[in-house]
């Protein structure tokens, strides 16, 4: 058997129509290694990883420096529990997170293991903080219609899109889903736990942008309502809209965070919540007041030791700097690729992330413009009609000139044919 029938006999894969899948026709992918902004197949072709391995990847693959951070900790230990003990990777990684953020902020690091994971853990910890500070009645959660926070339950209580969610909602925590500022203001908040959102755009809704000065607005009613603001950055933190955190582009400081993907640079699951000293304060009533949440891999070595080198990527290369400029030429690229594709509806973008939406009127045919673009160099998904262009933060303006050719190329040919 090959290696793709191999997987076609005993895999389950994640958001997958599996009998498409495992058709005859179907060939998977299979990847064997990866170098930069580059993956290649075991054919030996390579690829422009144009979604960053499904936004996880920051610094590119293989980079030299979070392999050997990875290594020096893999000689030491792998893991070990965070229950009972701790370690110096997960001490060190909690004190640069914190010091990322203003003083007085969020100074509590929690650990978990992916976005999902994160965002139960803040939802958990907000649940209980209302208990112990005797607001139990605050114990529902304000989401916003096609969010994605994740698809554990309480996660996916919060999450807005259907295909995903609407199975399993009415079996989660209660949850308001809004479509707008508007909606929130119009709101009795006095049930309301916590606000969640994805700041500045939503990314599995499919790249959609909130407007200007939206989060501020919500700081601003969580303020006078006694609610709080949990963000979720799992997908936007560590340099995506240009800047290190997207809250940072409205200047506002959330209770809750969540952060996982790019955290570990995008080499391994690792994922944070941090939270406000006032929060954490509520829990240090003894045993009764405990935070009773963690899994076996909490505040792993391994992965603590790759977040710490990809921070320190950070620093020594300029990361976010070094943005703006590739950022500004992306801008003109797309602009250019729309201005030669009528088929193109609308393109958005923030930061290094972007949506090329293909018109409606030429049915769903983003996943085939993708799948195509794989003969162009490029591997990328959609979501529905929009193609997502979401990078390594590595990229160069060159690499970004031939992912956009590739979606080119791959348009002109699947509309030609
Ligand atoms: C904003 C956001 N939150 C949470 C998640 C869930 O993260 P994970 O897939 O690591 O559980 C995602 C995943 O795409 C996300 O985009």
């Amino acid at each position: 058997m090959t290696l793709s029938d191999k997987d076609k006999s005993y895999l389950w894969h994640p958001f997958t129509v599996m009998s498409d899948w495992c058709s005859d026709g179907y060939e998977p992918l299979v990847i064997d290694k990866g170098e930069g902004v580059y993956v290649f197949d075991k054919l030996g072709n390579r690829y422009i990883d144009g979604n960053s391995s499904i936004w996880t990847n920051l610094h590119g693959h293989n980079d030299p420096r979070i392999n050997s951070a990875i290594k020096d900790q893999l000689n030491k230990i792998s893991h070990v529990s965070f229950l009972g003990t701790t370690n110096e990777p997960a001490i060190l990684l909690a004190e640069k997170l914190v010091n990322l953020f203003p003083e007085k902020s969020l100074s509590r690091v929690f650990y978990s293991d992916d976005g999902s994971t994160a965002v139960e853990c803040a939802m958990k910890m907000v649940i209980q903080y209302f208990q112990l500070i005797d607001q139990s009645h605050r114990n529902k959660f304000i989401a916003f219609d096609n969010a994605y926070h994740g698809d554990t339950f309480g996660a996916a209580s919060i999450g807005g899109i259907d295909k995903f969610f609407s199975r399993f909602s009415q079996l989660g925590l209660p949850t308001l889903s809004l479509a707008s500022i508007e909606d929130l203001l119009a709101i009795d908040a006095s049930q309301i736990a916590a606000v969640v959102i994805e700041p500045m755009v939503q990314g599995a809704a499919g790249i959609r942008l909130w407007p200007d000065g939206m989060l501020q607005e919500i700081r601003r009613w969580c303020d006078e309502n006694g609610v709080l603001l949990i963000l979720d950055e799992v997908m936007t933190g560590f340099g995506r809209t240009g800047k290190m955190f997207a809250c940072e582009h409205e200047g506002v400081s959330p209770d809750l965070l969540c952060l996982a993907k790019g955290l570990s640079g995008g080499y391994l699951p690792l994922a944070v919540t941090m939270a406000k000293e006032s929060i954490f304060e509520a829990f240090l009533g003894g045993e009764d007041t405990t935070f009773y949440y963690g899994h076996s891999y909490s505040g792993n070595p391994l992965g603590c030791a790759a977040a710490l080198a990809s921070l320190n990527i950070f620093e020594n290369d300029r990361i976010i700097e070094n943005l703006e400029r590739k950022i500004e030429f992306l801008k003109i690229r797309l602009e250019k690729l729309k201005t030669k594709n009528s088929s193109i509806s609308e393109i958005r973008q923030i930061g290094l992330i972007s949506g090329i939406e293909i018109s409606s009127e030429l049915g769903i045919i983003g996943p085939q413009i993708c799948h195509l673009g794989r003969k162009y160099g490029l591997l990328t998904r959609s979501i529905g009609n929009v193609i997502v262009f979401m990078p390594p933060l590595i990229i160069t303006e060159d690499q970004i000139d031939d992912s956009l050719n590739a979606i080119d190329g791959a348009i002109h040919e699947y509309l030609d044919n």
